[in-house]
């Protein structure tokens, strides 16, 4: 539970307008998004959502998700972020739900992040950097991105020991050890490596806008 969270969540609902269908992204911040759209959710057309979790807590609350093949480009996309610089560029995937999520973002015309004031960062990289990678090159993308960036990817493993595995059947390395001082080169060239399915620095699609979760929530 985090106060400032909700504050965060709570006040993307301002950007939510009558009809839209609304793009949905996943994590804790989210959860309290999700919480308040249920209370205007007769106002929306229905959501599109990044995850299996948030498409869960979406229709136990009664709100519909579409798919975003038939939805189409989407008005509004809220989300949360692992962390933000100041030119909303952004870290994201530490729930493992980088992929739809980048998809959604690069489907919509504006990107509203919610984070808590903790998220901040003036150089991204503090925040182990998140890459979903198809499992059979885990190894020769870990070694890649060590020959590339000097930063140790890490496999990510849940509490029993074993590989995570994504909503799309893939694996997770966690790249520690990283200061990022140009976000958008070093997305361009994690994306060359065969394997790589998707890279959790947003900085060719930064967000719009940042939600800072306080009393009151500071819009960015
Ligand atoms: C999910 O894969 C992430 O990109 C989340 O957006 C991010 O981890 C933020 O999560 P919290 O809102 O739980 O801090």
């Amino acid at each position: 539970m985090s106060e400032t969270k909700r504050l965060a969540g709570e006040k993307a609902i301002d950007f939510v307008e009558d009809g839209m269908i609304v793009g949905v992204g996943t994590g804790s911040t989210v959860a309290y998004f999700i919480d308040a759209l249920a209370d205007i959710k007769h106002r929306i057309k229905g959501t599109v959502s990044s995850s299996e979790q948030s498409t869960q807590r979406l229709r136990a609350l009664g709100i519909e998700v579409l798919e975003l093949n038939s939805a189409g480009p989407l008005a509004l996309y809220v989300d949360g972020a692992d962390e933000c610089d100041p030119d909303k560029r952004l870290i994201k995937g530490g729930g493992a739900a980088l992929t739809r999520e980048k998809i959604i973002a690069e489907s919509s015309d504006r990107f509203v992040c919610i984070i808590d004031p903790g998220k901040r960062v003036d150089v991204l990289g503090k925040f182990p950097l998140p890459v979903e990678v198809i499992p059979m090159a885990r190894s020769l993308v870990a070694r890649e991105i060590l020959r590339l960036t000097g930063g140790q990817p890490v496999w990510r493993q849940d509490a029993s020991g074993k590989g995570v595995v994504t909503d799309n059947g893939n694996a997770i390395l966690d790249v520690h050890g990283l200061a990022i001082r140009d976000p958008l080169s070093l997305e361009s060239a994690l994306n060359q490596i065969p394997g790589v399915v998707t890279v959790g620095l947003f900085a060719r699609r930064a967000a719009d806008v940042v939600i800072v979760g306080g009393e009151p929530p500071q819009v960015l």
